[in-house]
């Protein structure tokens, strides 16, 4: 069946992008919202994303004229009738799927398809309230839908085969690439994707890097177009908590179990771009570009000079003086940086110099070399993961984001405990019943290796 005429229910961010594909597919779209002041927001957002492509020379006025001609706006489901095919895009509660498509049970023709674009619910749930299940596809877009080249299509056990393949060639008409999944929670991009961004949001949280630096370590290191909290603003805080706890009740365990503070932000109506603020904040007129900070942060200037430390030399552990033992290769080539950079390097522990380096590897492990060479105050870790980046490793003691957002009350209890004790129960706990969330975290072994009062205590 030739699809010609289209409906999208709901102008979201999603829903209007989809809109947009549709329409400069050459297809005839009907974008229907209830609520008036929603369709004059979604036709807003349509309108501007084709105005972006005038201005960027990728549209002429006549074609952004004949793709907005092809959208007709509209707030009753009758004005659905005549369409081929009708792709829903309501929010992700699974009543207002079902009402929807009961709805359009009404007005549709039977061999009409309808086009459930849920990222997070079962499509098998959605098509089993309809009155004809067997026309009801999955159709996932990804967000910008006029620019992610990919389509999930989802058959369930109930889809009739012509219904997929009807939007499997439609979705490549519109220039997309379909795959084909079935009804399984996150289908396949959001499984292997939420994870991943999710523990993006657990490293923030518990203070290991700053959110521009989570960010930056994986556009400028690992090469990809936005940082994981950029992403997560992009995609919706909401929608990616919706989509991690159904993961969670799919499969289980603590693999999908959503950071606390995505869930906090979602909770708090932080949901990233859409609302204007998330992991970071989008002013109406002027949002920061993707994956980068709002503004440039002041950088302190450089040090004159610098003591390196190499975990991997006898002298590190020794505090021998600077000579004792070669350089690994590692230390040697972090040596070279330093030096090309006009910064005076020394590998003397005891010579006062402005900063202290750990050259440490992709495991970490700052604290131990530091303490035996008497520097674990003033000493970070610096590991080159990549030649245009730098990852920076604070121990606890030069952590000075550690703690933040949290309460003083634990912190406190810690030091009254003992770090080392505290280790020791959680180490017999994770042994004893095997659940990951025993496990004590690296922070505090390295506090209770080091022999060091924990942050709370210190402060105080
Ligand atoms: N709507 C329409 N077009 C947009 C757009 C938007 N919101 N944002 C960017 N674009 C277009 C631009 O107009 C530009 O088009 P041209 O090349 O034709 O001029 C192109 O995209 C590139 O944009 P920019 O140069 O402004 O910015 P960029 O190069 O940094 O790219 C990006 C922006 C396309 C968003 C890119 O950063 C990217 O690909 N990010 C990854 C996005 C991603 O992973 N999406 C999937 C999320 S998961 C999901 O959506 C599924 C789910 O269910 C949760």
């Amino acid at each position: 069946m030739e699809v010609r005429e289209v409906g999208v229910v709901g102008l979201g961010t999603m829903g209007a992008g989809i809109a947009e594909v549709f329409a400069r597919g050459g297809l005839s779209v009907t974008a229907v919202e209830a609520d008036r002041d929603a369709l004059a927001r979604g036709m807003s957002i349509l309108g501007s994303s084709l105005g972006r492509a005038v201005s960027r020379g990728k549209l002429t006025e006549d074609e952004h004229a004949q793709i907005l001609g092809r959208v007709r706006p509209g707030s009753a489901m009758t004005s659905l009738s005549g369409a081929d095919l009708v792709i829903e895009v309501v929010p992700e509660q699974l009543a207002v799927k079902r009402q929807v498509l009961a709805e359009l049970d009404q007005v549709l023709r039977p061999t009409a398809i309808v086009a459930t674009n849920t990222s997070s619910l079962s499509v098998t749930t959605i098509a089993a309230g309809s009155a004809y299940p067997g026309r009801v596809v999955g159709m996932h877009f990804f967000n910008p839908a006029p620019v992610m080249r990919l389509v999930e299509v989802v058959s369930t056990v109930l889809t009739e085969p012509a219904a997929g393949q009807a939007v499997t060639a439609l979705a490549r008409r519109l220039g997309k690439t379909p795959v084909q999944v079935t009804d399984r929670a996150g289908f396949v991009a959001n499984a292997l994707l939420l994870p991943y961004l999710n523990h993006a949001v657990r490293l923030l949280e518990t203070g290991y890097a700053t959110r521009d630096d989570i960010d930056l370590a994986v556009t400028a290191g690992i090469g990809l177009p936005m940082g994981p909290l950029a992403l997560l603003d992009l995609i919706g805080l909401d929608t990616s908590l919706a989509v991690l706890q159904v993961l969670q009740r799919e499969f289980g365990g603590t693999r999908y179990t959503p950071a606390p503070l995505l869930r906090r932000l979602a909770d708090a109506g932080r949901t990233g771009r859409k609302s204007g603020s998330g992991f970071y904040d989008y002013p109406a007129q002027s949002p920061p570009a993707a994956g980068s900070p709002a503004g440039q942060r002041a950088e302190p200037p450089p040090p004159g000079t610098v003591t390196l430390i190499d975990p991997a030399a006898a002298g590190a552990r020794t505090g021998a003086a600077e000579g004792a033992g070669p350089h690994s290769e590692r230390a040697a080539e972090l040596a070279s940086l330093v030096a090309a950079a006009g910064i005076s390097v020394t590998r003397n522990p005891v010579h006062p110099t402005d900063l202290v380096i750990v050259a440490v590897g992709p495991q970490g492990g700052v604290l131990g070399p530091a303490t035996a060479a008497g520097r674990a105050a003033d000493a970070v870790g610096l590991h080159v993961a990549a030649p245009g980046l730098a990852e920076i490793v604070p121990t606890p003691l030069t952590a000075m984001t550690l703690g933040c957002g949290y309460p003083r009350g634990p912190v406190r209890m810690l030091a009254e405990a003992g770090v080392e004790r505290a280790a020791e129960v959680l180490a017999a706990m994770h042994a004893g019943y095997g659940d990951p969330a025993f496990a004590p975290p690296p922070l505090l072994t390295d506090y209770a290796r080091g022999g060091l009062p924990p942050l709370g205590h210190e402060a105080s």
